[in-house]
């Protein structure tokens, strides 16, 4: 695996090596690897002739001091997973590196009532950031193939969102990989390394609760269904920012399971100092 740390770096060894047009997959990561990035890795692996990653923890998408001071950062032992997974180049930046200019905004972006619902309502000014730092790794890696997981899914909705609106670059085409979970089915996530052991065993109630959601998706009307289900989660301890059962393609929530094509139910919930947001496909 070669590791650059400045963009320039990057751009003039990835401009030789696509002049002999290998097409290339893009993992943008925040570090502190699972099994999750890894399988986004290994699905890049399979099908591109070149797999590149990026760790760089993004100051301007955290909207909390703390929760960006207290990000895992495990830098060598991710090092290690992504050389024994064959991933071809690491894109290590520094702040100074992706903002040179300073952290402040210089385009907005167009994200609709993406902005305005769920994680967007909950972190404001998050989901500028994200397209903030992913546009500036897409115009440096211009890769044909971006990997993201599905635990992310309004992320993925916003990438989809900001792609659609990128000039200058051919558009890179999204895959959405299926969330890794644990065992127990709590959905990977570099933050669960810093779950207490107790409530790293309440953590799977959330999976549970989306499961009960799912096998009581027709049977029961949905404002029960949501009632119940967050007394579920509520009893285990978590403080909700959101449960909602929307329309897969929008997000808009819904009433009745044929009020759309294909749901989905989201869940964000803090478990005390801990944030951890779930979903799962109903229909
Ligand atoms: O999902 C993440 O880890 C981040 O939001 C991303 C896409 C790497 C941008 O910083």
């Amino acid at each position: 695996m070669i590791l650059f740390k400045r963009a320039n770096d990057l751009r003039q060894w990835l401009e030789k090596a696509k002049q002999n047009g290998l097409k290339s997959g893009f993992i943008p990561t925040m570090g502190a690897l699972h099994a999750g990035h890894i399988s986004l890795i290994n699905q890049s692996k399979k099908s591109d002739d070149l797999t590149v990653a990026s760790i760089f923890v993004n100051p301007t998408q955290f909207n909390n001091a703390a929760d960006l001071e207290k990000y895992p950062k495990t830098i060598e032992a991710d090092i290690r997973q992504l050389e024994t997974a064959g991933c071809d180049i690491l894109f290590l930046p520094s702040v100074a590196e992706m903002y040179p200019d300073g952290l402040q905004a210089d385009k907005k972006y167009n994200l609709g009532m993406l902005e305005t619902v769920l994680e967007g309502k909950f972190r404001p000014g998050h989901y500028q950031g994200v397209c903030m730092i992913v546009d500036k790794f897409l115009q440096l890696v211009q890769p044909h193939y971006l990997y993201l997981g599905q635990k992310d899914f309004q992320q993925c909705m916003v990438l989809q969102k900001m792609i659609d609106q990128l000039t200058g670059i051919d558009k890179p085409v999204i895959r959405i990989c299926p969330t890794a979970r644990e065992k127990d089915g709590l959905a990977m996530s570099s933050r669960n390394m810093r779950l207490t052991t107790d409530e790293r065993k309440t953590a799977p109630k959330l999976f549970q609760m989306l499961t009960f959601i799912k096998e009581n998706f027709t049977a029961k009307p949905l404002p029960e269904l949501l009632t119940e289900a967050q007394k579920m989660i509520t009893d285990a301890g978590f403080k909700p920012d959101y449960i909602t059962i929307a329309d897969y393609e929008t997000l808009t929530p819904i009433q009745k399971p044929n009020d759309c094509k294909h749901s989905i139910a989201l869940v964000a919930a803090y478990l005390h100092e801990i944030r951890l947001i779930d979903n799962l496909i109903l229909s």
